[in-house]
């Protein structure tokens, strides 16, 4: 790697570290991996590399995502922009353990593998598993030359750019971005209107400026950071789409800090978590401004109730005062507020992190890509 070559300095271009340089890359990022896959005649996208006929598409019964980390909860996401603008049922589940339950393989099921690197053993795991018994499969991968594009032959490369730092981000958010293309054709075969299509279309194409707009509040964002930095635990929550937002989050915290973070949804908190709420540990709310804004709300009302601070990041209106600290994003598509809000609870993050003394780029006991069982 870069890192071992030597080249750090003239690699991070005068950045601290990867995991920052590669936070600053999402804007042209996202822009790459748009790049020729929209199709405004239609209002729809145009994946050439997934190589399915609008009658496959159509005959597509059900969506399972597979990847493990955060390609996991990329997945999760892909599932329910998936079920929503296209109403065909999906689910993600961690490539990790598919291949030893036996899995049932579905002729009519559209399995998608997920992978920055293409080499995660546990994922090519699932590739395998999946083509012994005959499932179609496509990748969504970073790495054009990795193996798990080569077993896959078909699917849509995440134009990331290389990624050094452990913690993932902007192939995170390029996942994101390549299932919201594939769930906009999923659904514009169907039954999801050339208006809802334009919207999406158009809400891709603000995503770079919006990303750009986080980026720019970094300063507030790091500031918010270090008051937490005394945490010794956090919760993260979210609800439906907000869910895989809380997920990666909390994982990305854990990776880079070694803080103790659970993620829940946030309709879970009452059902047990909430116990352990008190001024010792604050909730990072994902608050985007949908119709669950209200349950939201009122979740965050549980939380003050018991004393525990709250951080939202937001693209809602709050009054001030409502809750402890929030970290304000442009406002996106609905279907695409997850995307703008991970890049800032990336920043969180990593400015927790740093005020820790943490080493970004090498955090312990973690590898970037795991090729071993
Ligand atoms: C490792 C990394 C994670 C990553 C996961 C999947 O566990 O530490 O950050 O999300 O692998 O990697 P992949 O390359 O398959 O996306």
């Amino acid at each position: 790697t870069a890192l071992e070559a030597g080249s750090v300095d003239y690699e991070l271009g005068g950045h601290p570290d990867f995991m920052y340089k590669e936070m600053t890359e999402q804007p042209d990022a996202v822009d790459r991996c748009l790049r020729g896959r929209l199709d405004r005649r239609f209002m729809s996208a145009r994946l050439d590399g997934i190589g399915l006929t609008p009658r496959e598409y159509q005959q597509i019964r059900r969506v399972k995502l597979l990847g493990c980390g955060s390609a996991y909860y990329a997945g999760q996401l892909g599932a329910e922009l998936i079920e929503q603008l296209a109403r065909i049922p999906a689910d993600a589940e961690p490539a990790s353990e598919f291949r030893y339950r036996n899995p049932v393989v579905d002729p009519e099921t559209l399995y998608v593998a997920i992978s920055q690197s293409g080499e995660t053993l546990d994922t090519l795991a699932a590739v395998h598993e999946l083509k012994r018994k005959g499932g179609r499969v496509i990748g969504l991968v970073n790495v054009v030359s990795s193996s798990i594009a080569r077993e896959c032959g078909s699917g849509l490369f995440l134009h990331a750019g290389p990624e050094i730092s452990v913690a993932a981000t902007k192939s995170f958010t390029n996942m994101g971005v390549a299932l919201a293309l594939l769930a906009l054709e999923l659904g514009r075969v169907r039954d999801l209107s050339m208006a809802d299509g334009r919207r999406l279309v158009d809400g891709l194409l603000a995503l770079p400026a919006q990303l750009a707009g986080i980026l720019g509040q970094e300063p507030g964002i790091a500031g918010i950071a270090r008051k937490y930095a005394g945490a010794e635990h956090m919760f993260f929550v979210g609800r439906v789409q907000g869910w895989p937002v809380a997920r990666e989050g909390a994982q990305k915290l854990k990776e880079i800090s070694y803080v103790h973070a659970e993620a829940y949804q946030a309709s879970e908190l009452k059902h047990g978590p909430l116990a352990l709420i008190d001024p010792e540990m604050p909730t990072v709310v994902v608050l985007p401004a949908d119709d669950l804004l209200a349950k939201n709300l009122s979740t965050i009302e549980e939380i003050k109730a018991r004393g525990g601070p709250v951080v939202a990041v937001t693209d809602a209106d709050l009054p001030d005062g409502l809750v402890t600290d929030v970290i304000r994003v442009p406002r996106a598509e609905r279907e695409l507020a997850p995307i703008t809000h991970s890049v800032a609870l990336q920043l969180f993050a990593y400015h927790l992190a740093k005020a820790l003394g943490r080493e970004i780029d090498r955090p312990r006991n973690l590898a970037k890509s795991v090729t071993v069982e």
